[in-house]
């Protein structure tokens, strides 16, 4: 197949790698892709969806994926099947479970799927009153999209004020926070479950754990992500399937009842209370870097999942997974996540343990290419990718090729997957 994938990070290269090692050939095509994509593929640089549109049709694309949520709330879906191009991911009003925390919970209450007690308002007095009901901590959360920043857990009332005050006077966050979300903060543990969707049936892959703050021991501000594995141990079939009944079925038919079906990658952030899965929010894509993992350990054709995805015919398909674990260790730059650091050129090792040499690769992600050289541009260079019969197994081997990969000020969490192993 003609495959387009739109995107430029870690999470779009998993995919492309993935599929350049399908039996089947195909011809890959990023947009705009990054330094190393263009070793799977061909990077171009078209960013009016109408004009790609085009030359997807010109190109004779027959699957375009989509990586970020941009451009799925922004309406590139729309815009493709406009076209008669097959494209997976959710149309811009399904999106809207990702692009609206306001819009998604009201879904969720709309359709009773548990999630934690909320107000949503753009009045501050309404704000303030149910802050003063509420025990510490409090979650105050701006409507729109934030880059992973627009939630505040407040440890005191005031604090709470604070935040809802600056959200809803445009302050913190612009438009994106000028209606909120107040709620109760849950105690537990945190998933990311992901259901391919094709508008009415699913697949659910492995439970995969994200590392989000920048320091081993969760400690220091968020960042897109340092590291993942999966499947997790914390999950069993008990939460799998309450997950299934009690938030992905009604989710659907819900969608579907809204006249904006869900197709595409539902990613479910779910806090585990008392083994109650609860929902923390939706995203519309895969995380990044769940990603990295979820791709190298399916043994379905990446392709193939996508396509029927994007075609209704998820009910067709039988997925079938390794029986593995993955573990993914990002390598970022020295300033992560606060600034920008200068280009460094990425020397890889010659890999002579052929133990490493089968069960590891990278996927990479801020990264240019000069003089067929390749450089550390971005905030999240690459991701050393690692696998196993076990958890350690498969950490211990991510770590390692973590030693073989150099580039000035390269940092990286020395605990990824700790919850699993403590
Ligand atoms: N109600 C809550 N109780 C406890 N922790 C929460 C709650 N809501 C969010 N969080 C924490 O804040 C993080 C970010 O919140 P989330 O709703 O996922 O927003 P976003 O990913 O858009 O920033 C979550 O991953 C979780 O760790
Ligand atoms: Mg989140």
């Amino acid at each position: 197949m003609n495959i387009l994938i739109l995107g430029s990070g870690g999470r779009e290269y998993s995919i492309g790698l993935a599929i350049s090692k399908e039996k089947q050939e195909h011809n890959i095509f990023f947009m705009p892709g990054n330094g190393a994509t263009s070793d799977l593929g061909t990077n171009i640089n078209i960013k009016d969806y109408n004009k790609l549109a085009l030359w997807a049709k010109e190109n004779n694309i027959e699957l375009t994926i989509v990586g970020p949520e941009a451009p799925l709330v922004d309406g590139v879906v729309d815009i493709f099947k406009e076209n008669n191009l097959t494209v997976f991911g959710p149309s811009s009003a399904a999106a809207q479970l990702e692009g609206s925390k306001v819009y998604m919970k009201n879904i969720l209450k709309k359709y009773n799927i548990p999630t934690a007690a909320f107000i949503e308002t753009t009045n501050e007095k309404e704000a303030y009153d149910f802050i003063d009901n509420m025990t510490v901590p409090i979650v105050v959360k701006a409507d729109g999209l934030c880059a992973g920043k627009g939630v505040i857990i407040a440890q005191s009332k005031d604090e709470a004020k604070q935040a809802a005050s600056d959200m809803l006077s445009g302050s913190s966050f612009g438009e994106a926070g000028t209606s909120i979300v107040v709620e109760e903060f849950l105690d537990g543990y945190e998933l990311s479950i992901f259901a391919i969707c094709d508008g009415e049936n699913y697949k659910v892959l492995p439970a995969a754990q994200d590392h989000k703050r920048v320091g081993n021991g969760d400690t220091g501000p968020n960042t897109g992500g340092m590291g993942a594995y999966a499947p997790t141990p914390l999950v069993n079939d008990d939460i799998y399937k309450k997950v299934e009944e009690r938030v992905i079925k009604p989710t659907l038919d819900g969608m579907k009842k809204e006249g904006a079906p869900f197709e595409g990658v539902l990613f479910i952030g779910v806090m585990v209370v008392n083994n109650e899965p609860i929902i923390l929010e939706y995203n519309v894509r895969f995380g990044d870097p769940e990603c990295e993992i979820l791709m190298p350990l399916l043994e379905t054709p990446v392709s193939e999942l996508f396509y029927k995805g994007a075609t209704k015919q998820l009910d067709k398909l039988e997925i079938k997974i390794k029986d593995e674990f993955g573990v993914a260790v990002v390598m970022a730059s020295a300033n992560y996540p606060y600034s920008s650091s200068e280009p460094a050129e990425i020397i890889v090792d010659e890999i002579v343990d052929e133990d490493i040499l089968n069960n590891t690769h990278i996927s990479y992600a801020g990264v240019s290419k000069e003089d067929g050289k390749l450089f550390a541009t971005g905030g999240r260079v690459l991701l050393c990718v690692g696998f196993g019969n076990s958890i350690k197994e498969a950490r211990d081997r991510a770590y390692a090729l973590c030693g073989q990969v150099h580039f000035a000020g390269k940092k990286i969490r020395t605990d990824i997957a700790y919850q699993a192993l403590k």
